[in-house]
């Protein structure tokens, strides 16, 4: 299987990052990711005080990328200058979520790896069944992999 990352996968790890607008709910994902008996890594942000998104999707992409984390969960307000930031980096495939479908295609077709929420778009209750089914679900491989393949092979990233 092809996977253009920096390293080989070395753990189950997942990254967490988020702004001002996501800080809240990376907390309440740490609790979630707690319950659900997953270890994380934090990379801030640590308060609601005014920041810019693109230094923490940077990085848990490259965290992501390097091989250090399996999964990526970034907040932000939109869930968009995450996903783009994210997007720029080597092998990742970042996914803007608002609904439980979505984040099920987001890893049945996508092998998506980052998950972009955003907190002022979408209620902490949905954002907790977006993030358990993301988690949850599998790559479906066959067709979709030639088709993962190329995002890479293609972009050069
Ligand atoms: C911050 O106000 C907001 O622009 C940011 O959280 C995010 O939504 C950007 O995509």
């Amino acid at each position: 299987m092809f996977v253009r990352q920096k390293n080989k996968m070395e753990t189950h790890m997942i990254a967490i990052g988020a702004d001002h607008a996501g800080f809240e709910y990376k907390e309440k994902i740490k609790d979630l990711l707690r319950s659900m008996g997953l270890e994380f890594k934090d990379f801030g942000t640590n308060s609601s005080e005014s920041t810019d998104y693109p230094d923490y999707a940077h990085h848990v992409a490259e965290s992501v990328s390097a091989g250090k984390a399996e999964y990526g969960i970034l907040v932000c307000g939109t869930g968009i200058g995450m996903a783009i930031v994210a997007n720029k980096h080597t092998g990742i495939r970042a996914s803007s979520v608002e609904s439980r479908e979505a984040a099920k295609l987001a890893r049945e077709h996508n092998d998506a790896n980052v998950l972009a929420i955003g907190a002022r778009l979408t209620s902490w209750d949905k954002a907790k069944e977006i993030i358990t089914t993301f988690l949850s679900t599998k790559f479906e491989g066959g067709r979709h992999q030639r088709r993962v393949d190329k995002i890479h092979t293609l972009t050069n990233l």
